[in-house]
């Protein structure tokens, strides 16, 4: 059996930032309002630390993070009024959007996020238009507003997905149409390398917590070229005997996975019929 690893994957510029800031306050107690990634083994291991989550503002006079890929506005406020010391973790990339945003609505125009409804991410960036954006999640019955328009996507996007709405998009437009393709560098090579990696293999394991959209995305793209897609969140997860029928195995990791499960996975896969190897390399990836 050989497995080969994307040569782009796992934790993006964005996660490391936040995930370091995270640990560097974590000795002191801090808060992270949501999950400070998509990704459980990397917010146990936080939690383990001393970053504590909370699902809603009651919190006073403490330290709270705002996760990568931001909060509404509305939740900022209402911390910062309570007292708190904000550590602001929302990724460069993503606050480039709200200024795109925040400008051009200033400015008239109607802003359309393509993107995911209920992503943190687009509740976000919708809170610095008024929340007044169109949202396009899919390519069926889309629909535009009248007047001119700045069209901006999620970070995590399919890179194709996007471009089918502009295309669809200028076509039923009758007015200005400016795009701002805001799909993330990190996601944007990750699905590259998935893309050309899932056509030489026999199967494909995709690393990555169940909420994350970018892994998501990442196994959408490996299924359009390997019939056989798994997306797991560790190795421990999937019975090895499995992968025995394959010559082949491509592994990829989303953007808010750790190195250290893709390590894990190859090593356990490597020695997975000698038993007495399986505890020494349990012990050895405990931790992020
Ligand atoms: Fe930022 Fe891109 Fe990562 S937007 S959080 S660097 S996927």
């Amino acid at each position: 059996m050989e497995i080969i690893v994307a040569d782009v994957n796992g934790f993006c510029g964005g996660v490391k930032r936040a995930v370091k800031m995270a640990f560097d306050n974590a000795k002191e107690g801090v808060y992270s309002y949501g999950d400070l990634v998509h990704n459980e083994i990397v917010v146990k291991d936080l939690e383990d630390k001393g970053v504590k989550k909370i699902d809603d503002t009651d919190v006073y006079d403490s330290k709270v993070i705002i996760r990568s890929h931001g909060v509404h506005k509305k939740i900022l406020d209402k911390l910062e009024e309570n007292n708190n010391e904000i550590i602001n973790c929302v990724c460069p990339k993503v606050e480039k959007i709200y200024n795109i945003v925040e400008n051009f609505y200033k400015k008239g125009y109607n802003i359309v996020i393509v993107g995911n409804y209920n992503h943190p991410e687009v509740i976000g960036i919708n809170s610095h238009c008024n929340d007044s954006a169109t949202v396009i999640s899919d390519l069926e019955d889309i629909k535009i507003p009248d007047g001119k328009i700045v069209v901006v996507s999620q970070t995590t996007n399919n890179v194709e997905f996007f471009e089918k709405a502009i295309n669809i998009i200028k076509d039923i437009s009758k007015d200005e149409v400016l795009v701002y393709n805001t799909i993330c560098n990190a996601t944007f090579k990750r699905q590259e390398s998935i893309r050309s990696l899932s056509k030489k293999v026999d199967a494909v394991l995709v690393f990555g917590g169940k909420k994350s959209s970018n892994t998501k995305k990442l196994a959408e793209i490996a299924k359009l070229n390997c019939k056989n897609v798994f997306l797991i969140q560790s190795i421990k997860d999937i019975d090895l005997n499995i992968f025995k029928k394959f010559n082949k195995i491509g592994i990829t990791a989303g953007a808010s996975t750790p190195e250290s499960v893709i390590k894990e996975a190859v090593c356990r896969m490597e020695n997975f019929d000698k038993g007495e190897m399986m505890e020494a390399i349990d012990n050895s990836f405990k931790r992020i």
